[in-house]
């Protein structure tokens, strides 16, 4: 099958992988329709290269068709339309029993010290070959899906499986009091979806970017927007003068190591990101690679007793936190990895035919899987308005 591969930092290609076959009994395979190009991927196409193998194949946002079960696959069947969660969790064990699937025991990647298995995502989170490919193997397939009703678009679905449950778990985590302010930074796909959710539980939104088609978009929405690129250093005053001189109540940070606002780092995030893998990984995890600067607007901006929910992934554990501030703020702080089927009822009700939060025209871009290498520049460079891009094998 054709499938995109990734070749080293800054490369990736479409390549001829064997086709996969079942090798467990809860092991199922899915003929893949459709599958996104996700921020995250961003980080393995570069900051996070030391931790990839050169071939594994990328993606964790898929959705398509099953097309063989193993014998212990529960009601899945053959010809069944499934959203595939970017988490391997089995439903039974004692954190997936608290919803908590992001840290599976069944799949948790021990001798990596991380949580649960990912599809596509790199040594870290079991090496798992992904999505962007013709057909994907899915583990733990008895839980690890979630059924779609035949008739609407892909695009209706499409982002069950990553971007709009972690979007609502960011919303969420930001415990908005009703009535509240929400501050979203970072209007990628999933700061959109944030925005979009925050409003739909009817709180204020500001929405928080430098890139102007991004800006853009989320204001078509009705939604208020703060451009970075006009305050720089003096967004927090900015954002303060548009809630009573006191700051939101709550700040979700849709922006994570892709922060562009730290020189110094991003020189260290590119050359680990160009030494050989055996070699840049201790530095990667000693000196840490993150660009906090969002984060560090997030504490600058939230009100006091506000809080603060991270989305945005962080890797590396070098820049110092600004701890003083913290708990002199007495800020709350919540993060991880979306627990994607914890939300999936709460989000299904939304993804009818009136489509409010937007799901038939969010994507940007739906190309075929041989376009994949071009999509995956354009998206890192954020200059050809690339927001989602959907790959159709
Ligand atoms: N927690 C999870 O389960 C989960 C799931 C999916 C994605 N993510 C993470 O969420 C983050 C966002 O994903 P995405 O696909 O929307 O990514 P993206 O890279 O498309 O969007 C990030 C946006 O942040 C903006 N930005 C950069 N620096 C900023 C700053 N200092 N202040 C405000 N905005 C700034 C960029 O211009 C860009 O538009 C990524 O870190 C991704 O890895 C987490
Ligand atoms: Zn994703
Ligand atoms: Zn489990």
């Amino acid at each position: 099958m054709k499938a995109v591969t990734w070749q080293g930092a800054r490369s990736v290609s479409v390549e001829e992988v064997p086709d996969p076959v079942l090798q467990q009994p809860t092991d199922a395979i899915i003929k893949v329709t459709t599958t996104n190009i996700c921020g995250s991927d961003l980080h393995l196409y570069e900051p996070l290269a030391a931790f990839m193998g050169k071939g594994d194949v990328l993606g964790h946002e898929t959705m398509g068709v099953v097309q063989e079960v193993g014998s212990e696959c529960g009601d899945l069947a053959v010809g069944d339309r499934v959203s595939i969660p970017f988490q391997i969790s089995c439903g039974r064990c004692w954190m997936c029993e608290r919803q908590l699937y992001t840290q599976c025991e069944t799949t948790q990647v021990r001798d990596q010290g991380t949580g649960a298995a990912l599809f596509g995502f790199s040594k870290l989170y079991g090496e798992v070959p992904g999505g962007q490919a013709e057909y994907l193997r899915v583990p733990q397939a008895q839980f690890t899906h979630v059924k779609l009703p035949d008739g609407p678009p892909d695009d209706r679905f499409a982002y069950l499986s990553d971007i709009l449950p972690t979007a609502w778990q960011g919303v969420v985590y930001a415990g908005v009091p009703d009535g509240g302010t929400l501050v979203v930074l970072g209007l990628g796909p999933v700061g959109d979806f944030a925005c979009r959710i925050g409003r739909q539980m009817g709180y204020r939104v500001i929405g928080v970017d430098r890139v102007a088609d991004r800006l853009e978009r989320v204001r078509a929405q009705g939604i208020e927007v703060v451009d970075l690129e006009e305050h720089g250093s003096g967004l927090g005053d900015a954002v303060r003068d548009l809630t009573g001189g006191r700051g939101p109540d709550s700040v979700l940070d849709c922006v994570g190591m892709e922060a562009h606002d730290s020189p110094v780092t991003t020189l260290v995030q590119k050359a680990v990101g160009l030494l050989p893998g055996a070699l840049a990984r201790p530095v990667q995890e000693k000196a840490g690679v993150d660009r906090l600067g969002a984060l560090y607007s997030a504490i600058d901006m939230v009100r006091r007793g506000g809080t603060i929910s991270l989305t945005g992934v962080y890797g590396g554990v070098a820049d110092p936190m600004p701890m003083l501030t913290l708990f002199d703020k007495q800020i709350q702080l919540r993060m991880g990895q979306c627990n994607v089927k914890r939300w999936i009822d709460d989000i299904m009700p939304l993804l009818g035919d009136d489509d409010p939060l937007g799901c038939d025209t969010f994507a940007t871009h739906r190309l075929p899987l041989d376009q994949a290498p071009e999509a995956y520049r354009a998206f890192q460079e954020k200059t050809g308005g690339h927001i989602k891009i959907q790959l159709k094998p």
